[in-house]
């Protein structure tokens, strides 16, 4: 079963591409959490491998994953290890550590894990922003044989080519900024709607935290709930959506590879 979860297309896309070449059936993790507030039956077959794909963020999985792991009850698991796959902007810091220690606790090993780079999503801070186009082509052609050396590394359980980049002061990053993203920062929710938006209600439906409801044909954001996958911003097919002052003319980007 291969796992996904994705924001704006990336992961979702690589997932695609990963289950086509291993065979393993795709299992979206967004409409799992989206669907209900309650416990989310998983039944696995046999040896099947456990695959997981998400996008980074903050050095760290995205959020949604330890809640998609809290509520998960997989049945028929059979001792099989699990692999991931981290789509990144850049690089992941030591989520193969994190991600390994939040699948132990749940008797589940992680045997290998893997990164992507795909184009930037995160726009919220000064000087962070989508990337330019010529990087964008550049990503997603890197991205096919890259994703080629991973489904041939489990393929073939030879894990001695290193596929994954952690960075520039991973551990630091993963076991400081993340935890002030996950507590503190995700939960400063300033979107809000322009007077372009025409109440299509998009935005709602793409968040897998149900973070957003509709007032007056108008989207309005539950801090406690949002955990700032930034779905909303990019989808918006009005660009609509902004974040106080910082979102203002930067980019905004959606992958739809089918
Ligand atoms: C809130 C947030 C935080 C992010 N943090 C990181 C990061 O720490 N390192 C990195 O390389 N990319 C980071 N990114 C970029 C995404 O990991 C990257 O664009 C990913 O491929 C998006 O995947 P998706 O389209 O499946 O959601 C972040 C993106 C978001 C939205």
């Amino acid at each position: 079963m291969l796992f996904f979860f994705s924001s704006t297309g990336n992961s979702s896309a690589i997932a695609r591409r990963l289950s086509t070449v291993l065979g393993e059936k795709l299992f979206s993790m967004a409409e799992a959490l989206k669907n209900s507030d309650a416990d989310i039956p998983v039944s696995l077959a046999g040896e099947e491998r456990l695959i997981f794909v998400f996008p980074i963020h903050a050095w760290g999985p995205a959020l949604s994953i330890s809640q998609f792991l809290n509520r998960w009850r997989p049945a028929g698991y059979n001792g099989q290890p699990a692999y991931a796959v981290c789509t990144c902007g850049d690089d992941c810091g030591r989520t193969d550590l994190l991600f390994g220690r939040m699948l132990r606790e749940q008797g589940i090993p992680l045997r290998a894990c893997f990164s992507v780079q795909m184009p930037n999503t995160y726009i919220l801070l000064p000087g962070f922003d989508t990337d330019a186009n010529e990087v964008v082509r550049k990503k997603l052609a890197a991205s096919h044989p890259r994703v080629e050396e991973i489904a041939s590394a489990i393929l073939h359980s030879d894990f001695s080519k290193p596929l994954y980049v952690a960075g520039s002061f991973a551990r630091l990053k993963t076991s400081l900024v993340y935890p002030l993203f996950a507590r503190w920062w995700s939960h400063r929710v300033k979107f809000h709607a322009t007077a372009a938006c025409v109440g299509c209600n998009l935005c709602a439906s793409v968040c897998p935290s149900r973070a957003i409801h509709l007032i007056n044909k108008r989207p309005v954001w539950t801090a406690s709930k949002c955990v700032q996958c930034l779905a909303c911003i990019h989808r918006c097919p009005k660009r609509a959506i902004e974040y106080g002052n910082a979102t203002a003319g930067k980019g905004r980007y959606v992958l739809n590879e089918e």
